[in-house]
């Protein structure tokens, strides 16, 4: 047992110098990254004004860099004019119009190819089509699509007439993608028939036709992609066939050129409240953070073949699929269906077949793949690849050694990239020519970006393995700017522990002696099932609203390939509860939310462990869902002998 626990220490402080047949073809050279890193550290406004002049192609440039003056509520660029699908598609047709800009395999095998200037084109018509069906310069459209180009089509078209979008992923329920639309007073939403995912078929206008059933009053009008092409029903005067709207639109259309704060998207997240937020992203600073990032930490160029495997639904989607890749005018890969399906080794062959240099997944993925065994892998070469990334949540050291051994040869470095919905791009990564590796560490922030580990008094957490909060002490040009419809939340949430101008992730992290930092996890009551956030507030509101449970606490445990699992303590209105119920309560969940908020265990009890001011012992109910031992002071709890019973079920 000591032993173990030794080895696996021993295992964290393995170092990876980045490999030299690497260095030698990278992009950017170390002295290259040192140059921005000194640029950056000498001049923070300076260098991001320079790599926004560098990178974005500008209507009108911006003279104002950041305006800080109503802190927390910062501006970058702010009197400068752009188009962000001008910058993703036109900018490329005179010298890469013939490049193929995505290489998409479908569910069930297929694949198509669309160059540049495809891309250009079949934008430019679904812009018109979103202009006659009343669609306008910043008003919000819910894009309720399966990973298929026509969502990214359908993104940059919202950019191309200056509309808002708010992609909403596929796998959320009815109230889910109701509140969103509620929430955000989309005019327009654009779904899909179906849609196929590991063989099994998504009835997605089936879901939106339920939630438009049960509010959207702002919706007028509902675009539908045939995909799957099953039977659905169309409401007429508001249901329209995606290809009859573009039907005799033009393949040219005008950008709106926008300033640069204009907002690009908004992107629901889950936060400690119920209530999912509007993360509001700008259009300036967004997109150059997404090009930025994708050429320092992907060392992105013309001959790379770049597979980032999220839905765009997320934001990991959003900034390395839709915006950075095409911006960067790379050739990207862009997957409809699971790891898993119709075998285990479905990603190693699309990398051999598409020849595939940077591949970007998340640890729940390659945990899960990884216990399917090498033999998987090594059917496959693999040896296109050149880097490889992950991103989501903390990835184990274990899953860390596979993928660098069995993916990549040893031969590839990773970046295990830091960051968030909110930060809208790579914050705390390893840069492959540059940085020594770690397994669990997410090394160093990038270039222009200030983060760092305070105490709750607000200083800096200076020793070596001692945890604190982590934070960014200067805004960065691809941040959020405010929560949609909801600024004092913003401040509140994101600004309110330290000062305006003090970032708070949410997460906490800590420091090696080298600096290098890793993320220990998050300190509010966010859990990260399979890498995608989740309050468990909104689990417990979910459970709270069946008719037969008076009161719930949702908590998290670790689990083997979701990283971590839902364990929820529910107090029935009556009765003692059964398998059967407990089902039914998992599946109840599942509606609301949508799957990946399904509980992995209910347990019932009379009663929630409560201080004397009644707050749930949250910690406690962790241990116990961990079947861990209770150390935690338990003389503050109002009711001990449910302890006793909450442990007792468990087993
Ligand atoms: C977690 C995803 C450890 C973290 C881009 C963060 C990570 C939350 C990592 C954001 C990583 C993300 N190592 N933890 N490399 N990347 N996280 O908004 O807790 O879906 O706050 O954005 O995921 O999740 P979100």
């Amino acid at each position: 047992m000591s032993e173990n626990k030794i080895e696996s220490v021993l295992r964290e402080d393995r170092v990876f110098e980045p490999p030299r047949s690497f260095v030698e073809q990278a992009t950017f050279k170390p002295d290259d990254i040192q140059a921005l890193y000194d640029a950056a550290n000498s001049d923070h406004e300076g260098f991001w004004a320079d790599q926004a002049q560098k990178h974005i192609d500008w209507h009108k440039p911006f003279t104002q860099t950041l305006d800080s003056t109503d802190a927390p509520f910062f501006k970058w660029f702010t009197d400068g004019q752009l188009n962000v699908s001008y910058n993703c598609l036109d900018r490329h047709l005179d010298t890469r119009g013939d490049q193929t800009a995505i290489i998409f395999e479908a569910d069930d095998g297929e694949v198509e190819h669309i160059s540049y200037r495809e891309l250009h084109a079949r934008v430019c018509r679904f812009a018109n089509a979103l202009k006659a069906n009343g669609l306008g310069k910043g008003d919000r459209a819910v894009i309720y699509l399966p990973n298929v180009p026509q969502a990214t089509i359908a993104m940059l078209a919202c950019a191309r007439i200056g509309a808002i979008h708010s992609v909403v992923f596929g796998g959320f329920s009815a109230p889910s993608l109701r509140d969103r639309i509620d929430d955000a007073e989309a005019k327009m939403l654009i779904t899909a028939d179906g849609n196929y995912r590991g063989g099994k078929l998504i009835p997605l206008k089936d879901v939106a036709d339920k939630a438009l059933s049960q509010g959207c009053e702002s919706i007028d009008k509902v675009i539908v992609l045939k995909r799957s092409g099953t039977d659905v029903s169309m409401q007429s005067g508001r249901d329209l066939w995606w290809h009859d709207a573009i039907d005799g639109q033009a393949e040219t259309c005008e950008p709106e050129w926008v300033d640069a704060e204009h907002p690009l998207f908004i992107l629901y997240t889950s936060g400690s409240t119920g209530k999912p937020k509007g993360i509001q992203h700008s259009s300036g600073g967004y997109l150059l953070g997404a090009i930025v990032t994708c050429r320092w930490v992907f060392d992105l160029r013309d001959d790379d073949v770049f597979w980032c495997t999220a839905d765009v639904g997320w934001i990991t989607g959003h900034t390395y699929i839709t915006y950075g890749p095409t911006a960067c005018g790379a050739t990207q890969v862009m997957f409809e269906g699971v790891p898993t399906y119709p075998e285990p080794d479905r990603f190693w062959k699309m990398v051999d077949t598409h020849q595939v240099t940077i591949f970007y997944t998340a640890p729940t993925a390659i945990r899960a793949l990884m216990k399917h065994g090498d033999e998987y892998p090594q059917r496959h070469a693999l040896d296109s690849l050149r880097i490889l990334g992950t991103v989501g949540e903390p990835i184990n050291p274990e899953a860390w050694m596979w993928y660098r051994q069995v993916i990549g040869h040893e031969r590839c470095p990773i970046v295990d990239t830091w960051w968030q919905t909110e930060t809208g791009g790579h914050m705390i990564t390893p840069l492959p020519s540059y940085s020594k590796t770690k397994p669990g560490s997410v090394t160093h922030p990038l270039p222009g970006i200030s983060a760092e580990i305070l105490d709750e008094s607000g200083k800096p957490v200076t020793e070596a393995g001692s945890g604190g909060v982590l934070v960014v002490t200067k805004p960065w040009p691809y941040m959020l700017r405010t929560i949609w419809n909801d600024p004092e939340r913003y401040k509140e949430t994101y600004f309110g522990m330290y000062d305006a101008h003090t970032y708070v992730a949410g997460d906490s992290a800590q420091r090696d002696e080298q600096g290098n930092f890793r993320i220990l996890g998050r300190i509010d009551d966010v859990v990260n099932i399979s890498g995608h956030r989740l309050g468990t507030m909104e689990v417990e509101s979910a459970l709270v609203a069946h008719t037969s449970v008076a009161e719930a606490a949702v908590v998290s445990r670790p689990h083997d390939v979701k990283g971590e699992a839902i364990v929820a303590f529910v107090i029935l209105k009556t009765g003692d509860g059964n398998d059967e119920l407990a089902s039914d309560l998992r599946n109840w969940v599942a509606e609301q939310l949508g799957a990946i908020a399904k509980p992995e265990e209910i347990r019932f009890a009379d009663g929630l462990p409560k201080t004397r001011s009644g707050k749930i012992m949250r910690r406690l109910l962790r241990t116990v869902a961990r079947g861990d031992e209770v150390t935690q002071d338990v003389s503050t709890l109002e009711n001990p002998q449910i302890l006793e019973q909450l442990q007792a079920r468990g087993s």
